[in-house]
């Protein structure tokens, strides 16, 4: 971290040297896959030769109460008691291991919205295939205006038969933050359990997860905390009487929740005993302010877009963080196919490193703004938008 002349934290070009990122790429995606420091790839690199030396004292003896410590730290920054949280490989393997792990009927429905990250469309899929569960996505037409919208639309999709409500905290495509608080009220208030899938949401702000009260909370370290890859976590609420089971069952059945998750077979858990380093650098590097100045870039290049291109908002900035999607000023339709296109086509001809998305069959840009990105890795971007618009599949 460097420190300007006032003093204040600096960070986009003058902090690039803290990462290995390629300098040939105008790398605007952090929110999909994240990207690690050195420092924590060093760290990471630390606990592995630590294993090495002697892996049986070490998985025996030692990790367990390691695990423990980091499920602390990991615990205090996100706002659940670590006797309730336990680490996971990625989001994908919480959200699969609560709702696989649910005793479910035919014709139980499972309720979500039409923002729902599309691998957990795929396991609503997976469990109507072989469950004959009924999965209902009821649709947040766009541009998504204000929380209470939302509410009203996932409070219309409850029914009698509905068992769960999956909801996003962060939605990957449109990057747009639910009320998730006021939706587990919502679906509580009726005996319905909450799934949050908050993949995006530690490290983008700050997160107090036992207040929003949902029966199960999954997230992703490896995105906004730069955690390295392998670096996530379920929660629990106090009292839960829904078990949760982690996908691979080993020794510890039955043992409880900690116990179960805590050994799930022989792994590398570098990156999960590293979260406390990526904890720490992310505070160093300025914690609230840094989410902050993430946020007001991302909205300032945002509105330059706007201005530039006409594109509009997915939804309100109130409701989007370091990422913002925007939408053409004339909707493109748009498979899935065609935004793999168009990405593919911004890096080759462009040089971007952009995400585009599907939300409601409609193509969008999500900007993400990182640490080490500033305004003028967003030049052209516009141009680049308008050229590639002819990709079509
Ligand atoms: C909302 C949401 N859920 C789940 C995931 C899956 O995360 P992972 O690939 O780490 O399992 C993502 C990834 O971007 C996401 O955005």
């Amino acid at each position: 971290m460097t420190e300007g002349p006032a003093n204040r934290l600096v960070f986009g070009q003058a902090l690039r040297s803290l990462w290995g990122l390629d300098p040939e790429a105008r790398l605007i995606n952090h929110g999909s896959f994240g990207a690690t420091p050195l420092e924590i790839l060093a760290e990471q690199v630390h606990w592995r030769s630590l294993m090495e030396r002697n892996t049986a004292r070490f998985f025996v003896n030692s990790l367990p109460g390691l695990l423990r410590e980091a499920a602390g730290e990991l615990g205090h920054f996100v706002g659940v008691a670590p006797d309730r949280l336990a680490f996971l490989d990625n989001a994908t393997a919480g959200t699969n291991a609560v709702l696989r792990g649910l005793a479910l009927r035919p014709g139980d429905e499972i309720l979500t919205t039409s923002h729902v990250y599309n691998a957990v469309r795929s396991t609503l899929r997976f469990l109507s295939d072989t469950q004959g569960v009924v999965a209902r996505e009821v649709a947040l037409p766009l541009p998504v205006t204000e929380d209470a919208q939302i509410v009203e639309t996932v409070r219309a999709g409850l029914t009698s038969r509905t068992r769960l409500v999956v909801v996003d905290h962060v939605a990957s495509a449109s990057a747009m933050t639910f009320p998730v608080k006021q939706i587990v009220a919502l679906a509580h208030a009726q005996g319905v359990p909450v799934l949050v899938d908050g993949a995006h949401a530690p490290g983008l702000f700050s997160l107090d997860i036992d207040a929003i009260g949902a029966d199960w909370y999954v997230g992703n370290c490896h995105k906004w905390l730069c955690a390295p890859k392998g670096a996530a976590f379920i929660a629990i609420r106090d009292g839960l009487d829904h078990p949760v089971h982690p996908l691979a069952i080993s020794h510890a059945y039955g043992e409880g929740f900690v116990p179960e998750f805590d050994f799930i077979g022989t792994r590398d858990p570098s990156a999960w005993l590293s979260i406390p380093a990526a904890i720490r650098l992310h505070q160093r590097l300025g914690g609230p302010e840094l989410r902050q100045r993430n946020r007001e870039l991302a909205r300032h290049v945002a509105e330059r877009m706007m201005t530039e291109t006409g594109m509009r908002l997915v939804c309100p900035f109130e409701a989007s963080h370091a990422m913002v999607a925007l939408r053409w000023p004339i909707p493109v339709p748009g498979s899935r196919a065609r935004a793999r296109a168009m990405h593919d086509a911004l890096y080759d001809r462009h040089g971007f490193e952009a995400a585009v998305t599907t939300v409601a069959n409609e193509l969008c840009l999500r900007i993400s703004v990182a640490a080490y990105n500033e305004a003028s890795d967003f030049d052209g971007l516009g141009d680049a938008l308008a050229d590639v618009l002819d990709v079509t599949i």
